[in-house]
């Protein structure tokens, strides 16, 4: 009997093993995520909502990020629970279309994923969930959202 158990005891051992060894697909949820440039000063907002169900006890969180309109991201930035990088892969941003990237910073699940936001400015994204306005306020020159819950895969 004992020896017929032991294929058992060794398909349980492998099983509780697996889950460290491979990368669980995970989807970064973002919401109410906008963005604005000021006239005065040029300077650029983006502010956005983010919960992760692989690490549910410090999200959601708030992250948001202020620098120079048409100058480089701080390349340091983080959401407000200190736990997820704020990345912009092309550099200076443009918000018509842009490249948002997240980074978990720590934890033993690491996280890394990126999406396009293109406003269809040019006509290439026709579908698409985010919108820009010019001059929607007085003071902003641009005026951005996204309509819905935006999901980055990491
Ligand atoms: C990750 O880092 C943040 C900020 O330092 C901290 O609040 C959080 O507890 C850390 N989480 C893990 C899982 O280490």
């Amino acid at each position: 009997m004992k020896l017929s158990l032991s294929p058992i005891m060794l398909a349980i051992s492998v099983a509780l093993a697996a889950p460290a060894n491979f990368k669980r697909a995970n989807t970064l949820e973002i919401t109410n995520l906008y963005a604005n440039t000021a006239s005065v000063g040029d300077s650029a907002y983006i502010d956005f909502f983010l919960k992760d169900a692989q690490y549910p006890r410090d999200t959601p969180t708030e992250c948001n990020v202020i620098w120079q309109y048409g100058e480089q991201p701080p390349l340091n930035a983080r959401c407000q629970n200190g736990a997820y990088y704020i990345k912009f892969p092309e550099g200076p941003v443009n918000f018509d279309h842009f490249t948002l990237a997240l980074q978990r910073v720590n934890g033993t699940i690491p996280e890394k994923g990126q999406a396009v936001l293109d406003s269809n400015a040019n006509g290439n994204a026709p579908a698409s969930k985010w919108s820009c306005r010019k001059n929607a306020r007085e003071g902003v020159n641009l005026a951005c959202s996204y309509d819905g819950t935006l999901r980055i895969n990491v």
